[in-house]
């Protein structure tokens, strides 16, 4: 990949990489072809990161499926397809790590000790192996992307981060590759995340301002529905991902809520009407 790469760069090519785990669906796609439009040579990486999974999580069972994602990579015009195996990511002896500090201890990662450090790790290994102009990432997991573009400012790397929106099912329900493990009725009940987010961002725009109300609604609308139990419901920063108190400015809206034995994320940028918002260029 690094001899491809570099025979694309040597070629004057304009580089996109897409970094997914795989099992992929329209979100994915949407990425790539986002990447298709705005570069000469659109990498995907498939690549199931052991480092990012907890020891009681779904490492093992994540779906994989190379053949189909290769099909759906080809269908959309990606150049070329990077699908390492664990030991030649991580050979013996591994023992180099990349911490964000502050944002990875919080939300997604206070509920998953470790998560981002793998995330930010491999990251920056497929960024020095493509060394991509620019990178896609999925609003899906906000607070993921967040770190990423904070590593990639910190550490003066070259890739741009570009940001694309939530693709979601016509019920709301985000698109993921773990939604594969729903039952069809924990399926329909996966419904109340976007339910809880639709509602915050409603009682915003009709005057609340108060983050505790805000999330009070989420949570009434989370614990009405028997399948779901709640990780975190939290209205925060969209730059910090800290709590606020009141949302003067772009904050998330943010969720993790187990649906049975499945944790599903999901979050909604939410900002206040623009005639009481004072940070009008804002920009994401
Ligand atoms: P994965 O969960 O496969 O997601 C790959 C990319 O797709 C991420 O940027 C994610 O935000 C985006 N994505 C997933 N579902 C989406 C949806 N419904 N709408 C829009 N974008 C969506 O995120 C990871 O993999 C890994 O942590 C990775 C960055 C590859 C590092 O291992």
């Amino acid at each position: 990949m690094k001899e491809y790469a570099r025979g694309a760069r040597c070629e004057a090519r304009v580089i996109g990489l897409v970094p997914t785990m795989g099992a992929l669906h329209e979100g994915h796609t949407a990425l790539v072809a986002r990447a298709r439009q705005e570069c000469s040579r659109v990498i995907a990486s498939v690549f199931v990161n052991p480092k990012q999974f907890g020891p009681k999580e779904d490492y093992k069972k994540y779906p994989r499926d190379l053949e189909k994602d290769a099909e759906k990579l080809a269908a959309v015009g990606v150049d070329a397809l990077f699908a390492p195996e664990a030991a030649d990511v991580y050979p013996d002896g591994f023992r180099t790590y990349v911490n964000v500090e502050g944002i990875s201890e919080r939300l997604e990662g206070r509920s998953r000790p470790g998560h981002f450090r793998g995330v930010a790790t491999v990251v920056l290994k497929l960024f020095e192996i493509v060394q991509p102009h620019f990178a896609y990432f999925g609003r899906k997991d906000a607070q993921q992307v967040r770190i990423i573009s904070e590593m990639a400012r910190d550490l003066n790397l070259d890739a741009e981060i570009v940001v694309c929106p939530i693709v979601r099912e016509a019920d709301g329900l985000a698109l993921s590759s773990r939604n594969a493990y729903l039952s069809a009725e924990e399926r329909k009940a996966a419904t109340v995340l976007h339910r809880a987010l639709a509602a915050a961002r409603n009682e915003l725009a009709s005057g609340v301002r108060d983050a505790m109300q805000l999330q009070t609604v989420m949570r009434r609308i989370l614990e009405g529905e028997p399948f779901a139990r709640v990780d975190y419901a939290e209205i925060v920063s969209a730059d910090t991902f800290e709590p606020v108190v009141r949302v003067a400015r772009p904050s998330y809206a943010v969720l993790a809520v187990f649906i049975g034995k499945t944790r599903l994320i999901d979050n909604l940028l939410i900002q206040p009407p623009q005639a009481d918002s004072d940070e009008l260029l804002f920009q994401l």
